[in-house]
């Protein structure tokens, strides 16, 4: 007779060992990190939105409002800026929460629009080019 447990735990060890192989996508890390507060259309509609202070920026009109140029450095820069924030940091006040696992990984050559390719998580550049993606 087969053991639920046994069955069990084989599939969580089976789970963990598909986790590390493979790398979630942007539009998946996107939905787990983002989607709460910035909603999936990345409008800023997230169900967690209505709870906060400050209302999550609309991610569609990051060109838009940025003279028809998407600005990956400081996208990154602001998604990055939350991990070991420190007291007194430009984003201090933000609700944003801290996204350190998007910041393991492997590191990649991108060049964010500022002409220079810098080592950089890929889940990070993944998360960047599909917001780059949302553009209207
Ligand atoms: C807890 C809610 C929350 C979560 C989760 C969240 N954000 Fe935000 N985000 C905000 C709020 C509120 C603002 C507007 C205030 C600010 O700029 O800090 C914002 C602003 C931004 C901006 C700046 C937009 C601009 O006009 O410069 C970017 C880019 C951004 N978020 C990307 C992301 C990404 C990518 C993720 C997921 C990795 C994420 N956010 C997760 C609440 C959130």
């Amino acid at each position: 007779m087969r053991h639920p447990l046994l069955i069990l735990s084989l599939s969580l060890a089976l789970g963990a060992c598909v986790e590390r192989e493979t790398q979630p996508s942007g539009s998946e890390d996107f939905a787990s990190y983002c989607a709460a507060c910035h909603g999936m259309s990345g409008k800023g509609d997230g169900e967690g939105a209505t709870a906060l202070g400050r209302k999550p920026a609309d991610l569609t009109q990051l060109s838009a409002k940025n003279g028809g140029v998407f600005p990956g450095t400081r996208v990154m820069a602001k998604i990055w800026g939350y991990t070991g924030a420190a007291p007194g940091r430009q984003d201090a006040g933000s609700p944003m929460p801290e996204f350190g696992p998007l910041l393991q990984g492997d590191l990649v050559p991108y060049d964010g629009g500022d002409g220079i390719a810098t080592p950089t998580p890929v889940r990070l550049v993944q998360i960047t080019e599909y917001l780059k993606a949302l553009q209207e």
